[in-house]
C-alpha cells in the first residue's frame, strides 16, 4: 500500500444518520491498523473552523456501532461558505498535522470539501456518503437509509392500526426534500394505497379518483405517504387542496419527522457504513482524493464528488412498476 499519509482526520457533516458511528469506528480502526494517526473534528466544518481536534484510539470508538446519531456531532456550517474561515480551517488543520480527511456527509458537504481542496490542494478529501435521504449519484446506498426507511415502516404500520379501526384515510409526510425514495421504500413495503414523490409528476385530481373509486368498492381506510418535498406540497399542502373534494373520507395527517433520523443502525447499515468507512481510509492511503466511496451492485466503488453532487439519482424502473401496479 503507498502509505504517504501519517494523520487523517474524519468528521460527521450535515444531517445525522443511523450508520455514521459505525463508519467513523471503521475509519479509526483502519488508520490505526495501518499505523496512521487519526483525529475527530467536532462538530463538522464548524469544528475545523474552532480547531475542536480530539485524538482517537481504539477504545474512543468501542461501543458505539450500534448508536443512532453521530458522537462527532454534526452541524450545517454557515461559515465555511466564506473564504476567510475556509483559510482559518485550513490553518487549524496544518497546526494539527492533519494531511488528509474523511468526511461522512452528503451532497452539501462535498461540495464544501470540492471548494477547499481547490483552495488548499495540499488537503485530500474522501467522502462517505452519510444521509438518510440516499440523494447521491453513483451509490445503491447511502449511510442511514435503510434504517430511516425501517423506521418510517414501523409508524406506518401502526397508523394502519388506526386508519382501519376509523376507516380514516391518512397522509403520512416522510423526510426526503429533493428525493422521494424513503417514501417510495416505505410506501411500498407498508402497502400503502398511493405514493407521492419529487421525482415524478404529481397529480391531485388523479389522485381523488382513485381514492373516491378505492371508497366505492368498499375500502374503508387507505393511507398515502407522501415526500416532503413532493412537487404538489407537504402533506398538509395536498390535505388543503383535496379535502373538499372528498367528504366521504374522515382524513388526517401524520407527519414522522426527525424519528427518521435517529434510532439504532440497522445490520445492514452497520455493515455497509462500516465497508464504506474502510474503503475510504485505504483510498486515502492510495492518494486518491475528491472522490465519494459508494456502493454499487454490492461493489465497492468510487464516484467524483462532482458527479455524486451534480446527478440526481433516477428511480430504478422496476420500483416504479411496483408503484404503479401495486398501490
Ligand atoms: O438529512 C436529510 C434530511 O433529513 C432531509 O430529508 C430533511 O429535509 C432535512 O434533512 C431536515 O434537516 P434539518 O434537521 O436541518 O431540519
Amino acid at each position: 500500500m503507498n502509505k504517504k499519509v501519517n494523520k487523517i482526520a474524519v468528521f460527521t457533516s450535515g444531517g445525522d444518520a443511523p450508520g455514521m458511528n459505525a463508519c467513523i469506528r471503521a475509519v479509526v480502526r483502519t488508520a490505526l491498523h495501518h499505523g496512521v494517526e487519526v483525529v475527530g473534528i467536532v462538530r463538522g466544518y464548524e469544528g475545523m473552523i474552532n480547531g475542536d481536534f480530539i485524538t482517537m484510539n481504539r477504545s474512543s470508538v468501542s461501543g458505539i456501532i450500534h448508536r443512532g446519531g453521530t458522537i462527532l456531532k454534526s452541524v450545517r456550517s454557515e461559515r465555511f461558505f466564506k473564504k476567510e474561515f475556509r483559510k482559518k480551517a485550513y490553518e487549524n488543520l496544518k497546526k494539527e498535522g492533519i494531511e488528509a480527511l474523511v468526511v461522512i456527509g452528503g451532497d452539501g458537504s462535498f461540495k464544501g470539501a470540492l471548494q477547499f481542496n481547490s483552495e488548499f490542494p495540499d488537503i485530500a478529501f474522501v467522502g462517505t456518503p452519510g444521509t438518510i435521504d440516499n440523494d447521491l449519484f453513483g451509490t445503491d446506498y447511502t449511510i442511514g437509509f435503510d434504517t430511516a426507511v425501517n423506521t418510517a415502516v414501523e409508524a406506518i404500520d401502526k397508523i394502519r392500526d388506526t386508519a382501519d379501526s376509523h376507516d380514516r384515510l391518512f397522509f403520512v409526510e416522510v423526510m426526503g426534500r429533493d428525493a422521494g425514495l424513503i417514501a417510495l421504500h416505505s410506501g411500498l413495503a407498508s402497502g400503502a394505497e398511493d405514493i407521492l414523490i419529487p421525482e415524478t409528476k404529481t397529480n391531485l385530481n388523479d389522485l381523488v379518483l382513485k381514492l373516491k373509486d378505492g371508497r366505492a368498492k368498499g375500502k374503508q381506510s387507505s393511507i398515502v405517504v407522501v415526500a416532503e418535498g413532493d412537487d404538489a406540497g407537504g402533506a398538509f399542502e395536498i390535505l388543503k387542496q383535496i379535502k373538499p373534494q372528498l367528504p366521504e373520507y374522515d382524513i388526517r395527517v401524520s407527519i414522522l419527522g426527525h424519528i427518521q433520523r435517529g434510532g439504532n443502525p440497522t445490520a445492514l447499515d452497520r455493515l455497509q457504513s462500516s465497508e464504506m468507512g474502510l474503503a475510504a481510509v485505504e483510498a486515502l492511503l492510495a492518494g486518491k482524493r475528491n472522490i465519494m466511496i459508494g456502493i454499487q451492485n454490492r461493489k465497492i466503488v468510487e464516484v467524483p464528488f462532482e458527479k455524486a453532487t451534480k446527478q440526481h439519482p433516477e428511480i430504478e424502473a422496476g420500483m416504479k412498476k411496483m408503484m404503479e401496479i401495486l398501490s
